[in-house]
């Protein structure tokens, strides 16, 4: 008998065409024409798909059947990978060892597991060498071409973020160039997901993803075709985003709202797999240098406003908000 699902009140998203969907081809020909609709969305609800993005499918493919036959592993063998052996952020953790919505209801964590994948840095890198927090060398699982797939998409991803983030740029009235100082080395994370299949009773103690906004930037998602993503909106109410074939999910973060005083929205979104099917998704955040300042930029201040944020640089960010959600992190510091 198919399992039975039950879905506590509030938890249903409804289907409304508010994420708009952006044919991004222009600016990788270097027409920045996109950036219009691009900063309008980032204004409005902080969510849009991109299409034309310039991605091989197959590639994609690629990645999703490494990614499917890492999770498949057993227990013992993702183990030899585990978060907890890395001293910058990197590898496997397990179901619940992420909680993106702790300061709620949720207390087992996040009902999904995942595996980080950073810039790769030699030990001998002078920023690893400083024992620079977040900078170091990937844990790579010991699966034939799983690097090489891995290391593709990302490198291809960490370009497209950098077009994406010209778009910003003029889309806030700033030199398309502007945040180039700040993507020295970058740090980009791409972390595929592997959601189970949720059934029974299902409340807000546990999702796929809790509620939560992204820490960063800007974050490049693709999922697969199980569906389950689901983005607030003003009103509160909560959006479908389904997959659409052929595009990617773009979102904006903590850190961005931040940079952009609250001109662009990080907007809440969860997860919820009740597709019956174990669900994909190949989430890669983009983040800057280490270093960067994200301090209210000059045009995001009207005359006699203040800044609603204190500066801070993008690595005491992120460090901050892994520590509010990884457990390992945590108890490391
Ligand atoms: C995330 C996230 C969505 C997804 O990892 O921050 O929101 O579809 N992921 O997996
Ligand atoms: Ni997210």
């Amino acid at each position: 008998m198919p399992d039975t699902i039950n879905l506590a009140p509030g938890l249903a998203s409804i289907a409304l065409d508010t994420i708009p969907i952006i044919d991004i081809a222009p600016l990788l020909a270097g027409d920045m024409a996109p950036a219009a609709a691009i900063g309008q969305a980032c204004r409005e609800i902080g969510f849009f798909y991109i299409k034309n993005h310039g991605i091989p499918q197959e590639l994609i493919n690629r990645v999703y059947e490494s990614a499917r036959r890492f999770f498949a592993l057993p227990a013992e063998e993702k183990e030899k990978s585990a978060i907890e052996h890395s001293a910058c952020h990197r590898g496997w953790f397990r179901i619940g060892g992420e909680n993106l919505d702790p300061a709620k209801q949720q207390q087992a964590g996040d009902l999904k597991e995942g595996f980080k994948i950073g810039r790769d840095l030699p030990l001998t890198h002078p920023r690893v060498q400083a024992g620079l927090p977040l900078h170091g060398p990937n844990l790579w699982p010991d699966l034939p071409g799983w690097r090489t797939v891995m290391q593709d998409y990302y490198d291809r991803l960490v370009e497209l973020g950098k077009t994406i983030l010209g778009a910003f740029a003029i889309a806030l009235g700033l030199e398309k160039t502007y945040f180039e100082p700040w993507l020295g080395i970058p740090m980009t994370t791409l972390g595929p997901l592997h959601y189970p299949p949720q059934t029974g009773r299902i409340t807000e103690a546990q999702l796929g993803a809790g509620a939560h906004t992204d820490y960063g930037c800007l974050t490049l998602l693709h999922q697969d075709s199980s569906g389950g993503l689901q983005v607030q909106g003003l009103d509160g109410r909560w959006i479908s985003a389904p997959p659409i074939p052929g595009t990617l999910v773009v979102n904006i973060g903590d850190m961005m709202e931040r940079w952009t005083n609250g001109v662009f929205r990080s907007t809440p979104h969860r997860v919820i797999n009740i597709s019956g099917q174990e669900r994909y998704s190949l989430p890669f955040f983009f983040d800057p240098d280490f270093y960067a300042p994200v301090e209210c930029l000059p045009t995001c201040l009207q005359p006699g406003e203040m800044p609603k944020y204190q500066p801070t640089t993008a690595g005491q960010h992120l460090l901050d908000m892994i520590n509010a959600s990884f457990k390992y992190h945590q108890e490391k510091a």
